[in-house]
């Protein structure tokens, strides 16, 4: 079986394939990224699975048509929501036409392809109580979520229009190693150990659902296997937290002082996150990891691979008072 896997060197991607490894996977693994902001070849060094790497930019290049292929994830898309507000049109023009391109590829592939389209829970928006659910309304904030919820449309149409094999995940805020260091988590981590304060939008009091990204590659993988064909399966967090909360908990993870600095809020920030995920639930899926050991993990693994993080690090990815 071959798993075409699109943006495999960014974070989710590579824990993803690094996730395949771990459970034996024996088929053939393309790896297909334009190796944009965010991914990194180091994301999958000492990897021993059987894997083949394509450089290609998928908002200007097709898929190759030689290549047999059973299944595609794909995680490929610009993702940083402070760069969106900075330049939406980067954003619509990657995601939108990297999904299109895919799903045209797909329409005239003669295989029978299966795909994991991967979504977010931020083309919901924000909700201060209850849970969304795979019914609930798309009301994106912010140009990063619009262009999300744009992919899911147009999947969803290939779907019915079609018959296109593809399932949706959208999935709570991830976290844990080879994350990009302009992420809140890494970002607190490493100012942390470096002695610098913690930037934090507005009061901090922003609700996120968190989900450790190996629980993540797992819910991703069941959904591939087991799935079904036009459904979309929400995969929630472990746990519902403050940021300022995941401050405090780095601070003591790290058993250090961490002094927070509070910065304007960023513009359509969206107060809370929550997710109910009763289609993976019916799949058999629940997050393992909660909040406390994940971020346990999480702190340890920079601590100790400042080797992957160091070249990555200047003031522009991790803000003021960096050399
Ligand atoms: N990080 C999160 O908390 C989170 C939560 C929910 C959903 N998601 C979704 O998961 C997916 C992966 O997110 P991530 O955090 O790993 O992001 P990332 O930025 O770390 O990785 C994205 C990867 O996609 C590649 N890519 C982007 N555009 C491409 C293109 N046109 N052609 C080929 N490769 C391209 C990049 O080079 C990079 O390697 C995204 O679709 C994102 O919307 C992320």
């Amino acid at each position: 079986m071959a798993l075409l896997v699109t943006g495999g060197y960014g974070f989710i991607g590579s824990n993803y394939i690094r996730h395949l490894e771990s459970i034996g996977y024996r088929g053939k693994v393309i790896n297909v990224d334009k190796l944009g902001i965010g991914s990194n070849v180091d994301n999958l060094k000492g990897l021993n699975l059987d894997h083949k790497f394509l450089k290609l930019d998928l908002a200007a290049q097709n898929l190759p048509e030689n290549e047999e292929i059973d299944y595609i994830v794909n995680f490929a898309s610009e993702t940083h929501v402070d760069r969106s507000i900075k330049n939406p049109e980067e954003f619509y023009r990657n995601n939108v036409e990297s999904l299109f391109r895919i799903l045209e590829w797909m329409r005239k592939s003669k295989n029978d392809v299966r795909m994991v389209h991967i979504s977010t829970d931020e083309v919901y928006g924000e909700i201060l109580e209850g849970s969304f659910t795979e019914e609930s309304t798309l009301k994106p904030s912010n140009p990063y979520s619009a262009t999300k919820a744009s992919q899911d449309m147009f999947v969803l149409a290939y779907v019915r229009t079609y018959g296109l094999n593809i399932s949706i995940t959208r999935s709570a805020n991830n976290y844990g190693p080879y994350q990009f260091p302009e992420k809140f988590i890494p970002k607190t981590i490493i100012r942390g150990m470096n002695n610098l304060d913690i930037i934090v939008y507005g009061s901090g009091k922003q609700i996120r659902s968190w989900l450790y990204v190996r629980d993540n590659a797992e819910a991703i993988h069941t959904v591939l296997l087991k799935g079904k064909k036009g459904e979309i399966y929400n995969i929630p967090g472990s746990d519902e937290v403050e940021n300022i909360q995941i401050v405090k908990m780095i601070a003591k993870t790290m058993n250090r002082e961490l002094k927070i600095r509070h910065v304007e809020d960023r513009p359509g920030h969206d107060l809370r996150y929550s997710l109910r995920g009763k289609n993976l639930e019916a799949l058999g899926w629940m997050p393992k990891t909660r909040i406390a050991d994940g971020l346990g993990l999480t702190v340890k693994w920079y601590m100790e691979n400042e080797w992957w993080w160091k070249p990555l690090v200047n003031e522009k990815v991790l803000g003021v008072g960096f050399a």
